[in-house]
């Protein structure tokens, strides 16, 4: 079983995913780190990031520490956004996520593009979004909690630059799939959030059983 959550940046997608990996004993792949390893490979590199082909240069992963805290860093996450708007380096990670989101026994993948590019026949499909000024009071927290300080007006001006990107880019915007459930967390707490998502994934299972 497949189970695609795509959203915009700090809507809860990522904490849901793994909600719902835990939940159901499935393995979870974070595809937006994959996009922040080539923004961080090219920060280190000191590559241009207006320049595909140094953008794909940099989708090299054997140098790249997935635990590293860095990769979480706002400013990887905007390199990130940036090359990810770029057909060659999309092409060059497509593999790799639905080698994972194929694997025997399925998977949960969270990101932008799993329902619609990725794993278009997964049978349950959310889109989780949430107000983008909730968003940035809770990345604003998550930042906060990390020891880093920025301002509140700063991290929306930053939210809303990223979700442009995303969605507008021709290829793989970010789009609720035809078939996906919509989740607004605006108002929700993090459990309420999670609960939803398992009953609306069960809901999908019962309907394609
Ligand atoms: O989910 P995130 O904030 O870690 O993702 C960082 C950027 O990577 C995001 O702004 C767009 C890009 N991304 C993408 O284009 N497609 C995905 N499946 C996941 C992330």
């Amino acid at each position: 079983m497949i189970i695609a959550v795509d959203g915009p940046a700090a809507s809860g997608k990522g904490t849901i995913a793994r909600a719902l990996a835990r939940h159901y004993g499935l393995p979870h792949l974070d595809t937006g780190l994959l996009y922040r390893a080539v923004g961080l490979n090219l920060l280190r590199w000191g590559g241009d990031p207006d320049s595909e082909f140094a953008a794909v240069r940099a989708c090299d992963f054997a140098q790249v520490d997935f635990d590293d805290p860095e990769l979480k860093s706002e400013t990887v996450g905007g390199l990130a956004s940036r090359i990810s708007a770029y057909p060659m380096v999309r092409e060059t990670l497509l593999a790799r996520q639905q080698d994972f989101a194929r694997q025997d026994g399925g998977a949960v993948l969270d990101g932008r593009d799993i329902g619609t590019v990725i794993a278009p026949d997964a049978p349950a499909k959310l889109f989780v979004t949430a107000a983008p000024e909730v968003r940035a009071m809770r990345r604003h927290e998550e930042l906060k909690r990390m020891g880093r300080t920025t301002h509140l007006d700063d991290v929306l001006i930053d939210i809303r630059a990223r979700d442009e990107r995303d969605m507008g880019r021709s290829t793989a915007p970010l789009v609720q799939a035809d078939d996906a459930d919509l989740l607004d967390t605006s108002d929700m707490t993090i459990d309420a959030a999670v609960q939803r998502a398992v009953a609306l994934v069960e809901a999908r299972l019962k309907h394609s059983a």
